[in-house]
């Protein structure tokens, strides 16, 4: 049979996993199951660590799989954490082949594929996996690295000034763009900030919809510096509470990983943004162009350590939206 036979059950397996949470220490699946005549005769998706798998969700929707086909949009996983291994679950329901877009990597999790075909099913993998790459992303790169994905948030004059000279930087980009901010926020496990930021300008660093209500799941606050966070501080009553970290960038991310966090919204400031970059621990830039002009010395980003030209770090834009007069642009670094 055709590998694609199965593109139009793998673009509804890719709809429910976008069901399941962007945010956790899981990434979104989603799984259907289809008969002979390429019939989906169950679904299921994955909604967040601690459930059930997407795999498992769909199998528990028919009262038989026997002889049916399972579409995945990630590879069946193949070890026992808080529910037990996906792979093993499609061998004992029956199912005689499954069809998967992209690879586990996990240490863990991999090697899925191969414990389905030693029991003789059928494994056949990256169907439409260029698709549904975005749902994964994020994922793939922080198992890859050991640390959350890292997003880096700023909001600047067309001339990179984040603030005026005399500090005052409230508020440079239209309320269109920071509504934007509000939903990637949201969409991240943590927000975090340098005790300078924290201090300055007491944010509260909530992640809001556009009529003022906290997203559900709402991301933990995470303050980065030894400068103890003020009695007075408005962090203090962060609605998923905040964590004061300090020490080595890499060793911090380490940890949040090592607390499931998956990903990391950074808004600055200045000094610390400048630390992330140079250290390599930026994977998306959010910037939020304003149409003002300051001048000065308050720069989005100190000295990156960049002495010419041919080792200016170089990015590739992903997007670039007018919003509210802002130019909010979106670039990745590769690696
Ligand atoms: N326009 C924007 O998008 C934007 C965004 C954020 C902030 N801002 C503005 O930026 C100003 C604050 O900026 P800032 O640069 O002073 O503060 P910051 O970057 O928020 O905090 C700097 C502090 O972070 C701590 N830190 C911990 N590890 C670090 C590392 N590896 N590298 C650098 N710093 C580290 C240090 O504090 P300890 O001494 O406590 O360890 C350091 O003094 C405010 O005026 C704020 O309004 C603007």
């Amino acid at each position: 049979m055709p590998i694609s036979t199965y593109d139009d059950a793998m673009r509804r397996a890719r709809e429910l996993a976008e069901r399941g949470p962007r945010t956790g220490e899981n990434p979104q699946v989603g799984c259907v199951l289809v008969d002979d005549a390429g019939v989906i005769v169950a679904e299921g998706w994955h909604r967040g660590a601690g459930t059930l798998h997407a795999e498992v969700d769909a199998l528990s929707k028919v009262e038989s799989a026997r002889g049916l086909t399972a579409v995945v949009t990630l590879e069946p996983c193949n070890h026992t954490g808080r529910t037990g291994p996906c792979a093993q679950a499609l061998i004992d329901a029956g199912v005689t082949r499954v069809v998967y877009s992209l690879d586990d990597p996990g240490q863990k999790s991999r090697g899925g594929a191969e414990t389905l075909r030693a029991a003789g099913v059928e494994s056949v993998s990256g169907v439409l996996s260029g698709e549904g790459y975005h749902l994964v992303e994020r994922w793939l790169t922080a198992n890859r690295l050991g640390r959350p994905w890292v997003t880096a948030k700023w909001g600047s004059s067309l001339d990179g000034r984040t603030a005026a000279t005399d500090g005052t930087s409230q508020w440079i980009t239209s309320a269109e763009s920071r509504t934007y901010i509000h939903l990637l926020r949201s969409q991240h496990d943590t927000i975090a900030i340098g005790t300078g930021t924290a201090i300055a300008d007491n944010p509260s660093l909530t992640a809001r919809t556009a009529d003022g209500n906290l997203f559900p799941n709402h991301p933990l606050a995470v303050v980065i510096g030894d400068t103890p966070l003020p009695a007075g501080s408005g962090l203090w009553s962060h609605p998923r509470g905040v964590l004061q970290e300090s020490g080595p960038l890499v060793e911090i991310l380490e940890r949040l990983y090592n607390i499931g966090i998956r990903s990391l919204f950074l808004e600055g400031g200045p000094r610390l943004m400048n630390s992330f970059i140079r250290e390599g621990l930026v994977d998306e830039y959010v910037v939020c162009l304003a149409p003002i002009l300051l001048g000065g010395d308050k720069t989005a980003t100190g000295d990156l350590g960049i002495g010419t030209l041919v080792d200016a770090r170089r990015l590739t834009v992903t997007s670039t939206e007018v919003m509210g007069g802002t130019i909010v642009v979106t670039a990745r670094e590769a690696h």
